[in-house]
């Protein structure tokens, strides 16, 4: 299946976007369909270097207009500067999806706190801190505008050897439904995506490392039998902060082909029984409350 483009042409004109993390993987992915429907985006990580490169590309791609703007998103000045050269550069943010993070896997003993600390740093930190400096713009200057957070299915169920991910996303989930209740009065919205698997080589070389790939296919795991591609979140994203979602406050959308359910539901594993033994297991059990 290749997925489509799902939005009408011109679904975000006029509307100017700060994307963390998006210079790579599913970021890039987001902003390219963003530019795509004629949104402005300001992308922003450390690596000015690849910045440029995607911004470039996407541009020549799209005819769309990219900011590339180095910004650590754990140093609250650096997001100032990036909202101030926004605001020179298009006049006005409207959207900010707080995409960017850090993740490994690895037994939670065999972490230091600096490895906690890296992690919830990017994920948490960064995300508040985004949140709280366009908040305060915003409320200011009196603007209705909307926020989008990337979580994981994990956020709400937790999850083994990726647990400080796991304590940060819980985190911005909490934030995102806290502020879709507070901030609603000044036209903020605030939602959320919780992705299942989504090849990209961030998260690829991180958290499937190739060691694992025989003994653990991520793919068994998924009831639709495939990963993710990056233009469904791409469209889930571009809905969600678009004026089409402006009932939409405070949801977070799971978007994982049906992992997390799967691997919660207690019999779900029986996909594995087939035919001739349900037929045997069948004539065993029937009859039995007579
Ligand atoms: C244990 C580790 C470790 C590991 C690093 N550390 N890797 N500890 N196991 N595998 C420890 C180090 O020893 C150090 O602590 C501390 O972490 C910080 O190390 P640094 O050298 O500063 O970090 P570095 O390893 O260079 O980088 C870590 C990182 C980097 C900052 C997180 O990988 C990064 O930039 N990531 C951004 C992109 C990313 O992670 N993308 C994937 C997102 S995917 P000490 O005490 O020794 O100094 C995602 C998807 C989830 O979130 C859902 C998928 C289905
Ligand atoms: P990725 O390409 O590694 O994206 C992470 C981005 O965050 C990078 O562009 C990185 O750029 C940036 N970043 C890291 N630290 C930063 C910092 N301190 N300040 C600013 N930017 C920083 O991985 P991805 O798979 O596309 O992940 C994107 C989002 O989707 C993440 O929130 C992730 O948790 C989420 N997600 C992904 C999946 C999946 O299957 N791929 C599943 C669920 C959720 P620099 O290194 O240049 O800073």
């Amino acid at each position: 299946m290749k997925a489509e483009p799902m939005l009408k042409d011109g679904a975000l004109q006029g509307k100017t976007m700060i994307v963390t993390g998006g210079g790579t993987g599913l970021g890039r992915s987001m902003v390219k369909y963003f530019l795509e429907l004629g949104a402005n985006v300001v992308i922003c990580s450390r690596k000015l270097d690849v910045l440029e490169k995607t911004a470039n590309e996407l541009m020549q791609e799209t005819g769309g207009h990219v900011l590339p703007i180095a910004c650590d998103v754990r140093k609250y000045n650096e997001i100032e500067a990036m909202l101030q050269a926004t605001l020179d550069k298009f006049g006005k943010v409207d959207v900010l999806l707080n995409n960017a993070a850090g993740n490994f896997v690895s037994p939670t003993e065999r972490l230091s706190h600096k490895a906690f600390d890296v992690i919830t740093d990017i994920v948490l930190k960064g995300s508040y801190n985004c949140t709280l400096a366009l908040g305060k713009h915003w409320i200011e200057q009196k603007q209705p505008a909307t926020i989008l957070n990337i979580v994981t299915t994990y956020a709400w169920t937790g999850s083994g050897y990726v647990v400080p991910s796991a304590c940060a996303k819980a985190g911005v989930l909490a934030m995102t439904r806290s502020l879709a209740s507070e901030w609603a009065k000044y036209g903020i919205r605030s939602n959320a995506i919780a992705p299942g698997p989504f090849p990209t080589e961030g998260a690829w070389t991180r958290l499937f490392p190739k060691q694992l790939a025989d003994k653990l296919d991520p793919v068994k795991r998924i009831p639709v039998g495939r990963f993710g591609e990056h233009q469904e979140l791409a469209n889930l994203a571009a809905y969600l902060v678009s004026d089409y979602a402006a009932f939409v406050n405070g949801e977070v959308v799971t978007i994982d082909g049906g992992e997390w359910l799967y691997g919660a539901g207690e019999f779900n594993a029986f996909d594995l029984i087939p035919q001739e033994m349900w037929d045997a297991m069948e004539k065993q059990m029937r009859g039995k409350g007579q």
